[in-house]
């Protein structure tokens, strides 16, 4: 058996890449280390947001075949790696998994297959890395077999963009490396974007993510400003972004989260201060200001219970919303995990809930769940809400609620509803 593709890493990357490349006709094999994982996957069951067990299923009956066994890596045309990159001890990506994939597509590589990683990291890692490995094979890479870099550009949760209508950068190692992705990323999305070279197409995933991590910061610093000068950010932000051009709108929150925009913009700033020896200045700023987010959250709680002569310990204080972004279930790196710390920190008796992510455990110990949202509202002294899924009836919450910290500014207005 032949496939056209075989993904490495079957999650939030490269489980919507196999079903867009099986629902284009191509043929894939799937491989992933977890056995659990394959294991699901083969009885038709998703663990990823954004691909239901139907849509498995539909994979499944075009072909695609969940394994554990690295040998079928040789029966692919294409191998794309979508294996995770975690922050590693020294601040740069950990490059562990990446490394071992590339090591099973090199054991059973051979003359004409395409390899593309797809995994964030820093620049340089395709040619640096990815590429001596499979030289070491005896094959040349633009002759004998071909190597680029594509970053990904999932949008989690998001029904705007998927992954056909978002253009796909691609930078390959020799031009012809280059046609080559283009060539199979142009079966999948409408517009691929060709980059100079992997280090450029590199560059770019962590310039786009750092760009909203910068703004963001802006954007929470700006917050702050506003609250001790009694200005309303929300307004200052829905007038500035009338101007049709030269600003775009991003808003104030509890912090970022996720696996992307709080994690790649330390590759950057990790890859300047190894190679050059300087600091990335921005970066390293924006990091500061969004870390210091969660603490803010919890110090503003800590004010509005103070207000009405209460302090945090043995106050009920109820989170509402855990996850990082609307309508997901991923809790990696979510704000929600620095609020609750702090305000455990302060002694608040803590509840949680969340429609799509029904458990909260921080630092080992859980966090009890609210059965009953309207209630358990009606009975906290403050509730926090760091993130508003599309379910949630708000007018119901800010009716039932005493006091309300909106950290997202999407609760309807109220006099008991303070805004971050
Ligand atoms: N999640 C996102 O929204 C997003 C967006 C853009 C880019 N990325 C990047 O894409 C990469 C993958 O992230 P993810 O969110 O899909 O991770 P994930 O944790 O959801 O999935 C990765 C999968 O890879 C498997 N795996 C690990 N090592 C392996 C190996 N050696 N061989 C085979 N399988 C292996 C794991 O078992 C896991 O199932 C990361 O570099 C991430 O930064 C993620």
């Amino acid at each position: 058996m032949t496939y056209h593709l075989a993904v490495i890493g079957l999650g939030y990357v490269g489980l919507p890449l196999v079903r867009e490349a099986t629902s284009s006709g191509l043929s894939v094999v799937g491989l992933d280390v977890d056995a659990s994982v394959v294991g699901r996957l083969a009885d038709g069951r998703s663990h990823v947001d954004d691909v239901s067990d139907a849509d498995v299923a539909t994979m499944l009956a075009a072909g695609f075949r969940p394994t554990t066994d690295a040998s079928a890596l040789g029966d692919a045309e294409a191998v794309v790696i979508c294996v995770p990159t975690p922050l590693s001890a020294e601040g740069g990506p950990d490059l562990s998994m990446v490394r071992a994939a590339v090591d099973a597509v090199a054991a059973h590589l051979r003359p004409g297959q395409l390899v593309v990683l797809e995994s964030t990291t820093s620049p340089g890692t395709t040619e640096e890395m990815v590429r001596p490995a499979l030289e070491a094979r005896g094959l040349s890479v633009g002759t004998d077999v071909h190597l680029a870099f594509s970053p990904e550009r999932i949008d989690p949760g998001s029904t705007t963009h998927g992954f056909r209508t978002t253009p796909k950068v691609v930078g390959g190692c020799t031009p012809a490396c280059t046609r080559r992705a283009a060539d199979l990323y142009g079966r999948l999305v409408d517009d691929v974007v060709l980059a100079r070279s992997p280090r450029e197409a590199e560059m770019s995933k962590l310039l786009e993510n750092t760009y909203r991590h910068v703004n963001i910061a802006l954007v929470n610093e700006t917050a702050k400003v506003c609250h001790e000068l009694g200005i309303d950010v929300w307004d200052v932000i829905r007038c500035a972004s009338t101007k049709p051009f030269g600003f775009q709108a991003f808003r104030p929150g509890p912090g970022v989260g996720g696996h992307c925009i709080p994690i790649d913009p330390t590759y950057l700033s990790h890859a300047v201060r190894a190679q050059l020896g300087s600091p990335f200045r921005s970066v390293e700023l924006a990091q500061e200001i969004n870390q210091s987010m969660p603490a803010y959250v919890a110090r503003r709680v800590q004010d509005m219970l103070n207000d009405g002569g209460r302090a945090v310990r043995g106050s009920r204080v109820l989170v509402v919303g855990t996850t990082y972004k609307t309508d997901i279930r991923d809790q990696r790196e979510s704000p929600a995990l620095g609020v609750v710390r702090a305000l455990r920190a302060l002694g608040a008796d803590l509840q949680q809930h969340d429609s799509r992510a029904p458990d909260l455990v921080v630092d080992g110990e859980a966090v009890p769940p609210a059965e009953d949202l309207l209630a358990a509202a009606a009975a906290a002294d403050v509730v926090v809400v760091l993130q508003v899924n599309s379910d949630l009836d708000a007018e119901a919450l800010v009716s039932a609620a005493g006091l309300v910290l909106d950290a997202r500014g999407a609760l309807p207005e109220a006099a008991h509803v303070v805004r971050l």
